[in-house]
C-alpha cells in the first residue's frame, strides 16, 4: 500500500535554502541595528499560560478565533497557548523579573495565529521586533520608531511609509471611545454586516474595515485627535518633532487603529507600497502603557514594534531588494581516486576557514565537475589517478578562461588561495 504523503501544515512553510539563509541573514542585519541601539536579546518560550495573551484583548481575534491552545499533561492540567506575538510574552517577562527600567529588548523568532492562510498571511508566521519598558518619554518612541526606518533602509528598501497616530491615554480615551460608538451607532444601518458585528464588539475596530461599504462612514467618523488630553497632544507632538529632527518622513493617519487592543498614546505601522493592500502592513508597533500592571508587574509604560519578516522579505522581491547572497561554497574538491584524498583535503581547507564542498558516491569526472560548477565555487581542486600517485592536486580556477595547475598536496591551500585572491580584483 502506498505511504501517505505529509506535507507541512496549512498555512505553514518550509523555508529551503537559499532563502532560509537569506532569513537569517535579515534577523542578523536587524540584532546588528537593535543592538547598536542598546537593545539586548530575549528570547522567552514559544508558548505561554494562556492568561498571558488573553490581556491582548477580551473580544479581539488575535484571542478569541486564532490561538493555537492546548492543555500540558499537568494534574491538573495547564492551559496554554502558543504565542500569537511577543509584547505580551516582554511585559510578563518584566513582570516577572523586575529589570530596571528601561528595559530595552529586541526579539526574533515564529509567531502563530490560525488565520486564513493567503499569501503573506501565515499561520506560523516570524517576526523581529523591540520593546523599551519603563520610560514614557516621546524620546523613546522616537528611537524605537526611527530604528524602524532605519532597518528598512538598510535592507535596502525604498517603498515602505510610516503611518502615526495617537490612541490617547486612558483619560481622553473612554470620551471618544463613546462618541465613536455612539456616532457608529447612529449610521449603523449604513455598514455592512461584518462591521455591524465589529460594532457590537470593538468599535473602534470598525475603523479598520476596507470593505467598500463602510468607507463613507468611516471618513465621517469622529477623530481621536479632537478628543487628545494635553498631556497626550503634548507627547504626540514631541514625538513628531523629535521625527522631524531625525529628518524620517511619516504620514498622520488619524484613523489609523492596530489589531491588537493593548495600546495607548503613539501607534504607528509601516506600510510596503510594493505589495497588494491585504498584505502590505510590514511591522507595526505603539505604546500599550497599562499591559505590565495587567500582567502583575508594577505600572510601567511601554513602546515597541514587530516587523513581519515573511512580508519583508515579499516586499524586498517586489522592490528587488535584499537578494539572496551567493552560496559561501569557494572551493569544491573533486577526487576521482577513491574519495579518500578528498575527505582530508575538505578537513584541511575548512579549517583554513574555506567554504569548502565536494561530491559523494564515486561520481565519474564530468560529474563531479559539474556538480563544482553548479556549486558557485570559484576554485576547483582536482585529485584523480595521475595526482594520488605524484602525492600532487591540480588547481583550477573556475571562472571563465581560468586556467589551472599542478601543485604539491601540502600546498593546497596556498594554491586555493591564489586563485580566490585573483577573483577577489
Ligand atoms: P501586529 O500588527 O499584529 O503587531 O504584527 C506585526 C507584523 O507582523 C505585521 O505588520 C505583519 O507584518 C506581521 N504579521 C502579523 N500577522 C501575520 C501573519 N498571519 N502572517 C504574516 N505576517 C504577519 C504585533 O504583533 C505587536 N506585538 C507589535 C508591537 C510590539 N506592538 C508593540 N510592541
Amino acid at each position: 500500500m502506498a505511504q501517505p504523503l505529509f506535507r507541512a501544515p496549512a498555512g505553514t512553510r518550509d523555508l529551503l535554502p537559499p532563502e532560509s539563509a537569506r532569513r537569517r541573514r535579515l534577523v542578523a542585519v536587524f540584532a546588528d541595528l537593535a543592538e547598536r541601539t542598546g537593545f539586548g536579546l530575549l528570547e522567552s518560550p514559544i508558548f505561554e499560560d494562556l492568561g498571558v495573551f488573553q490581556r491582548l484583548g477580551e473580544s479581539n481575534d488575535v484571542v478569541t478565533k486564532e490561538l493555537f491552545e492546548f492543555f500540558d499533561k499537568g494534574d491538573p492540567p495547564r492551559h496554554l497557548a502558543l504565542r500569537p506575538e511577543l509584547t505580551a510574552s516582554v511585559c510578563r517577562a518584566f513582570a516577572e523579573h523586575r529589570p530596571a527600567p528601561p528595559w530595552k529588548i529586541w526579539y526574533s523568532g515564529p509567531q502563530f495565529r490560525y488565520e486564513r492562510p493567503q499569501a503573506g498571511r501565515y499561520r506560523q508566521f516570524e517576526q523581529v521586533g523591540v520593546e523599551t519598558l519603563g520610560t514614557d518619554d516621546p524620546h523613546a518612541d522616537v528611537e524605537v520608531i526611527g530604528l524602524g526606518l532605519r532597518f528598512y533602509e538598510a535592507l535596502g528598501m525604498k517603498q515602505v511609509r510610516l503611518l502615526l497616530n495617537s490612541l490617547g491615554d486612558s483619560e481622553s480615551r473612554p470620551s471618544y471611545d463613546a462618541a465613536l460608538a455612539a456616532y457608529l451607532q447612529s449610521r449603523r444601518g449604513e455598514l455592512s454586516g461584518q462591521s455591524q458585528l465589529t460594532l457590537e464588539r470593538n468599535p473602534l475596530r470598525v475603523l479598520d474595515s476596507k470593505r467598500e461599504q463602510d468607507q463613507p462612514v468611516i471618513a465621517e467618523a469622529p477623530l481621536m485627535a479632537d478628543f487628545l488630553s494635553g498631556e497626550s497632544a503634548d507627547h504626540f507632538a514631541a514625538v513628531l518633532a523629535g521625527l522631524d529632527s531625525l529628518g524620517a518622513a511619516y504620514e498622520v493617519s488619524p484613523r489609523l487603529v492596530r489589531g491588537l487592543d493593548y495600546y495607548t498614546r503613539t501607534t504607528f505601522e509601516f506600510v510596503a507600497d510594493a505589495l497588494d493592500t491585504a498584505q502590505n502592513a510590514v511591522g507595526g508597533g505603539g505604546r500599550y502603557d497599562g499591559l505590565v500592571e495587567e500582567l502583575g508587574g508594577p505600572p510601567t509604560p511601554g513602546i515597541g514594534f514587530a516587523l513581519g519578516v515573511d512580508r519583508i522579505l515579499l516586499a524586498c522581491d517586489a522592490e528587488g531588494a535584499f537578494a539572496a547572497a551567493a552560496a559561501p561554497v569557494e572551493v569544491f574538491v573533486v577526487d576521482t581516486a577513491g574519495g579518500q584524498t578528498a575527505a582530508v583535503l575538505c578537513d584541511r581547507l575548512r579549517q583554513a576557514g574555506l567554504g569548502v564542498d565536494r561530491a559523494f558516491d564515486g561520481r565519474s569526472m564530468k560529474a563531479q565537475m559539474k556538480r563544482a560548477d553548479r556549486s558557485g565555487a570559484a576554485a576547483a581542486v582536482i585529485i584523480g589517478p595521475d595526482e594520488q600517485a605524484e602525492g600532487a592536486v591540480t588547481v583550477r580556477d573556475m571562472r571563465p578562461g581560468g586556467g589551472q595547475r599542478r601543485v604539491a598536496e601540502t600546498e593546497v591551500v596556498a594554491a586555493v588561495a591564489e586563485v580566490l585572491e585573483g577573483e577577489a580584483q
